[in-house]
């Protein structure tokens, strides 16, 4: 616990010299979320992540603690700054799971339809994409899109695509990828919970499988499910998402109980329950030392593919806007 009081020290110390702000997810480990917010920085879902980092004109660094994409989006809506990350192999495997060859001779075979991808990929996928979401905007953009008529290619999770789909009844055509967090919940666990603590609202990020989304009281991104664990009346929540996100929901909600949704096992056994092994990474040493030497830490993005990127990115931003 020194340790830890130590690298805070530190870190913010080093925040100042460098002039760098620090941004992180809401499924990073809770000291590094409430260090985001001591420090100035921003604690927010991935939407929200690179609105922050786009805004901070005068920061010279911009540390991202998150997995890679959040990086590469921050360093594509400003190459002009330093993006650093705690660590460069912190992934998700909905980035790997559509590596780009393969997703754009899938796209090549569909020519007719527009192509829409998740913010979990790498720089080069969303060049290829006409527009970029994340789960906050992926709704109204699909149903968007599908009121112009377009058909819609959409990658890589395969899970978000359904639910998207179901709610929309849009034509899209899907890549087959998953997030290995979301895709633990199981469902007969889950109506057991809920048959114990019958007055609990059930919380469902749509990265997780369909039957899980079924059994959901609210469906949305980690942004929207905090909002709804403040708005609805119940006095307990059942959270279908990374465990990081309680943080968040017990700072906003300190009279409330949030349980996590059950999953296939418990540590040792399943390395990817409740918890992103990806955004884990991110931790308090890993911060000061990607500060005091950016090198090996820092995200480059090539200046070509950033121009297709940031023009789908953009159709998203302003979107939303
Ligand atoms: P949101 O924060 O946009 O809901 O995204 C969740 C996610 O997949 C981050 O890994
Ligand atoms: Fe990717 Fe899932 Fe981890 Fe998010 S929680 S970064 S979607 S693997």
């Amino acid at each position: 616990d020194e340790q830890k009081q130590q690298h805070k020290a530190r870190i913010k110390q080093l925040l100042q010299e460098k002039n760098a702000v620090l941004v992180a997810h809401y499924y990073t480990d809770p000291e590094i979320q409430a260090l985001a917010e001591e420090t100035g920085g921003c604690v927010a879902d991935s939407l929200e992540m690179a609105r922050f980092g786009a805004r901070q004109e005068n920061a010279d660094m911009i540390i991202v603690a998150g997995v890679r994409f959040m990086g590469e989006t921050a360093k594509i809506l400003t190459p002009e700054k330093t993006v650093v990350m705690p660590t460069l192999e912190a992934t998700c495997s909905l980035d790997v799971g559509c590596p780009i060859d393969e997703f754009s001779r899938f796209c090549d075979q569909h020519p007719d339809r527009k192509v829409v991808v998740y913010a979990n990929t790498s720089t080069a996928v969303k060049a290829r994409a006409d527009w970029i979401v994340t789960s906050s905007c992926a709704l109204e953009i699909i149903e968007h899109l599908d009121s112009e008529g377009e058909k819609i290619i959409w990658g890589p999770d395969k899970h978000l695509g359904s639910y998207i789909q179901n709610q929309t009844g849009a034509d899209m055509i899907m890549w087959n990828g998953a997030c290995i967090v979301h895709d633990e919940f199981k469902t007969k666990a889950l109506k057991d919970m809920k048959a114990l603590h019958p007055d609990a609202a059930v919380l469902v990020h749509p990265e997780s499988p369909a039957e899980i989304v079924e059994l959901a009281d609210a469906v949305g991104s980690t942004s929207q499910l905090i909002k709804a664990a403040q708005t609805m009346d119940n006095k307990k929540f059942i959270v279908a998402t990374d465990r990081g996100i309680f943080y968040k929901m017990q700072q906003l909600c300190p009279e409330k109980e949030f349980f996590e949704a059950p999953t296939a096992g418990e540590g040792a056994t399943c390395k990817s329950c409740a918890h992103c092994p990806w955004m884990a990474m991110n931790g308090l040493k890993a911060i000061e030392e990607a500060l005091i030497d950016p090198q090996g830490k820092e995200v480059f993005v090539d200046m070509e593919l950033r121009q297709g990127a940031l023009r789908s990115l953009n159709r998203m931003l302003d979107f939303t806007a």
